[in-house]
């Protein structure tokens, strides 16, 4: 097989959580140029209905599912599992993609205070229950699935921000006092340093299964954030820019097809070289 060849993912299904969200369809891109089936789940409805109609107005000939769902679920999650085999019956991949992710950047408005020292603690737990329980849940279910079929590949959506702690000087607005400036919150770092633990583990644990798990390390995507925000992050990114949206796709099908099959536990960062300095 030529290596181009080996990026196919002709007819394979895999799911994406928080498939509805911003990059979550950006990964249903990627999956249907390599030929895959998308799965989206989100908590959602709406926005689910949105994604699957700009998906299939620009794949008129691709299969896009989705489903109403909360990751946090096990017992949805099963049943979601039995109905997708139940139609295909194969799962290839999951992302975990769905998180909780509060915009503090920018023109970001109306932020319950999110300070370290009274960070609250329900919001904590509920981040926590998404980032990371939910990704624990969402890899027990589908990935036993393909532990069966003794081939599959887990990808976990990290961050920069997995790799280095967020320089808060960035979300700083002048004329605000200390306690007052936004931050972002501890649970980020957590949970996207915890990506990495659970990556690792999945791939030890399977290795012998043929499931792969890798974790991709996302930087910063513009989205029209204001230009004073723009330009204090730009100032850390060797490259000079934030990502744009499209810039994940390559990576994203490379590690869910074979042409990484001998990848797992890595950590793929791609951030402009943000993290080298
Ligand atoms: N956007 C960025 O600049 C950026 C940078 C680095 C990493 N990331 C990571 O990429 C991932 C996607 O980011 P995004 O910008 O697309 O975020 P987003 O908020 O647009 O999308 C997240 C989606 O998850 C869904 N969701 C939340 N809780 C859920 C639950 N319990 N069950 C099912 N779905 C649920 C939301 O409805 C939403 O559609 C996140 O893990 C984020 O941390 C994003």
């Amino acid at each position: 097989m030529n290596t181009i060849d080996k990026f196919e993912i002709k007819g394979r299904v895999i799911i994406i959580t928080g498939g509805a969200g911003f990059l979550g369809k950006k990964h249903a891109e990627a999956i249907l140029d390599g030929g895959g089936i998308p799965v989206l789940i989100d908590i959602s409805n709406e926005s689910l209905d949105r994604a699957k109609e700009e998906l299939l107005k620009e794949y008129p000939e691709g299969i896009v599912e989705i489903y109403k769902a909360d990751i946090k679920d096990r017992h949805a999650m099963e049943q979601l599992a039995v109905e997708i085999c139940g139609k295909y019956s194969h799962i290839d991949g999951l992302i975990n993609n769905a998180a909780n992710n509060p915009k503090v950047e920018g023109d970001a408005k109306n932020m319950k205070n999110i300070r370290f020292e009274d960070f609250p603690i329900e919001m904590w737990m509920d981040d926590i229950s998404v980032g990371l329980t939910g990704a624990l849940v969402c890899s027990q279910v589908f990935g036993s699935v393909m532990a069966k079929q003794k081939k599959g590949v887990i990808l976990n959506i990290s961050s920069d921000l997995g790799i280095i702690a967020p320089d808060q000087r960035i979300y700083q607005k002048d004329g605000l006092k200390e306690e007052e400036q936004m931050v972002k919150p501890v649970t980020y770092s957590v949970i996207k340093h915890g990506i990495l633990g659970l990556t690792k583990y999945i791939a030890t644990y399977w290795a012998q299964k043929g499931v792969r798990a890798n974790s991709l390390c996302p930087a910063g995507v513009f989205n029209n954030q204001n230009d004073d925000f723009l330009d204090k992050l730009s100032n850390l990114i060797p490259m000079g820019r934030m990502a744009d949206s499209d810039e994940y796709k390559g990576t994203i099908l490379y590690l869910l097809s074979d042409a990484s099959s001998y990848m797992t536990g890595a950590t793929v960062i791609v951030d402009g070289g943000r993290t080298c300095w």
